[in-house]
């Protein structure tokens, strides 16, 4: 009996020095220990033996009991300190490293960084910035911009038309119409309709009505750029229905057209580089007079019209020059309509010029296609953080 003890011993040790974790230590005190094991049956039938038995397998059984007990603790304070030292080596922050830096912080859209680019570049030349609204009315976009109604020249731009009555009571366009605005009386000589027409409210084709918005609001020098959005019916690889355009307008005594040259003459060099040359082509705009097309020497064939290789240049498709914007003399017909405010059209002299923003962005970039912009592809906006 004490050598069967003594083996239950052994078998028991091997076991719990075996174990791996809490569980499975209980199992094996249930199973050595516990009511049902062979060496609690064999203490509770200690009585049973003859009475020479007694003594030894009492003595072995106790001790096997006491000392598997023990065995068990510590095993089981072993298995819980390694565990939690695996815990704390799996854990383990160190907090001396550098945070993880945060990815995708944002930049400016390339479209926001030219107009800022182009915005600075004049408020260098002492011009102020100046917004005006996107829902405008005829008047501004047309009328005050010399093309008479029925003019062909408002068949020109594919405008988009508003339903004036979806206009929200605040706007400044409805302002004008009832005759709440700065003039009561409404545009010189143009008293403002009681109630709009279909054809009286449209999405502003060109930033140029902000001309007639500054020039209302303010008497001469004046010296403005005007950043914002415009529309047209419109869409191809080199046309949306939305695009962007900055519009200056610089009006103060003697102001002639080599001013207007020399003043594009260093916005060029200041967006494509100081060797630009630009140049002056006859054009025709309603409310200028005379009118021009500006062009920038080409930045990439530096105005040969060819590469090194001795291909076209792709850029200018070999003309020397780029097309960069539309510009002229104030016509004294839109002076006209702001004469009131101290613009009279027989002394008034000032010259304006548009540039779309998308276009410029695309000439200096090499960007192919215009919609690339609105189509929020991080690929591509990525390139010009
Ligand atoms: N508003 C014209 C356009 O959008 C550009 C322009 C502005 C031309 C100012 C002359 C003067 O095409």
């Amino acid at each position: 009996m004490v050598e069967r003890i003594q083996q239950l011993r052994d078998e028991a040790e091997a076991a719990i020095a075996a174990a791996a974790d809490d569980g499975s230590l209980e199992e094996l005190r249930v199973r050595y220990l516990g009511r049902k094991a062979e060496l609690t049956a064999v203490l509770r039938g200690i009585a049973e033996l003859p009475p020479a038995e007694r003594g030894p397998v009492g003595k072995a059984g106790n001790s096997a009991r006491q000392g598997l007990e023990a065995l068990i603790e510590t095993r089981r304070q072993a298995l819980r300190a390694t565990e939690l030292d695996d815990r704390l080596a799996a854990d383990v922050i160190d907090v001396t490293l550098p945070g993880t830096p945060p990815v995708g912080v944002g930049h400016l859209h390339l479209l926001t960084r030219t107009r800022r680019e182009i915005e600075d570049i004049f408020i260098g030349l002492g011009y102020r910035v100046l917004e005006g609204p996107e829902i405008e009315h005829d008047y501004y976009n047309f009328t005050a911009l010399n093309h008479p109604p029925g003019h062909p020249a408002r068949m020109l731009q594919d405008t988009f038309y508003v339903d004036p009555g979806t206009l929200p009571p605040e706007s400044s366009v409805a302002r004008r119409g009832a005759g709440a605005g700065d003039d009561p009386a409404g545009p010189a000589g143009n008293p403002p309709p009681a109630h709009y027409g279909p054809r009286d409210v449209l999405l502003r084709t060109h930033a140029s009505p902000v001309q007639i918005r500054a020039m209302e609001s303010a008497g001469p020098p004046i010296f403005i750029v005007v950043p914002g959005k415009v529309y047209r019916r419109d869409s191809d690889a080199t046309h949306t229905p939305m695009f962007h355009q900055i519009e200056g307008l610089a009006v103060t005594e003697d102001v002639t057209l080599a001013d207007l040259q020399g003043t594009l003459q260093e916005a060029a060099k200041a967006i494509f580089g100081e060797e630009r040359e630009t140049r002056l082509r006859p054009h025709y705009f309603p409310f200028t007079e005379p009118s021009v097309e500006v062009d920038v020497s080409c930045f990439q064939c530096h105005g040969t019209g060819s590469r090194d290789s001795g291909e076209r240049c792709n850029l200018c498709k070999g003309v020397g020059w780029l097309e960069v914007l539309g510009a002229g003399m104030v016509d004294p017909n839109v002076f006209g309509f702001v004469r009131e405010r101290g613009y009279d059209p027989e002394l008034s002299q000032g010259f304006a010029f548009g540039m779309g923003i998308e276009r410029i962005a695309m000439l200096k970039h090499g960007i192919p296609d215009l919609r690339i912009f609105f189509e929020n592809d991080v690929r591509f906006l990525g390139q010009f953080s």
